[in-house]
């Protein structure tokens, strides 16, 4: 199964959303590849800093910043569990070609109408790319909390 996590806004939570999954599927025993797909490499630097300070690999980063996502990601997924696909925040190429091939979609939003506007251009993305993939599935996770939360203090 191969999830992207997409939005062209920037600092919605993509990151956040790719690994934490990944940490809690691989303490499941589950196979997982996070690929990278942001130039800027949050990802990468941050596996790259857990292994130097030696903490234990619990599951694969990749980087993957060109147009290839869709020829690649079928080839990885088929000897892992999981692909999660950490997207980047400006509309790109890899963008476009995401949906062509992953099997969920997650869109993070936070709730200002600005941020909810980027999101249309992801859905506009996806709903191109359902024409020919029927079984592709769109998600939304909101990333942000209101001063109304309230947190048990235990
Ligand atoms: N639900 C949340 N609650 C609190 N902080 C969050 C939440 N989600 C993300 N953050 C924080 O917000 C910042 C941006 O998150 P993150 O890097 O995951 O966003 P992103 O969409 O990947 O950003 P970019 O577009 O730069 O790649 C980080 O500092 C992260 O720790
Ligand atoms: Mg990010």
């Amino acid at each position: 199964m191969i999830v992207a996590l997409l939005n062209q806004s920037h600092g919605v939570g993509k990151t956040m959303l790719a690994l934490h999954p990944a940490g809690l599927w691989s303490y499941r025993t589950r196979h997982v590849t996070v690929i990278d797909a942001d130039p800027q490499g949050r990802t990468l630097e941050w596996s790259e800093m857990r292994a130097q300070e030696r903490l234990r690999r619990r599951f694969t980063v990749i980087g993957l910043t060109r147009n290839t996502l869709h020829r690649e990601a079928p080839n990885i997924a088929r000897d892992v569990d999981r692909v999660i696909v950490d997207g980047l925040c400006h509309v790109a190429a890899l963008t476009r070609s995401a949906p062509l091939t992953v099997d969920l979609v997650l869109v993070p939003v936070q709730l200002p109408p600005f941020v909810r506007a980027a999101f249309a251009e992801t859905f506009r993305l996806v709903n191109e790319a359902n024409t020919f993939r029927p079984r592709l599935v769109l998600g939304s996770l909101s990333t942000a909390a209101t001063r109304t939360t309230s947190m048990p203090m235990r």
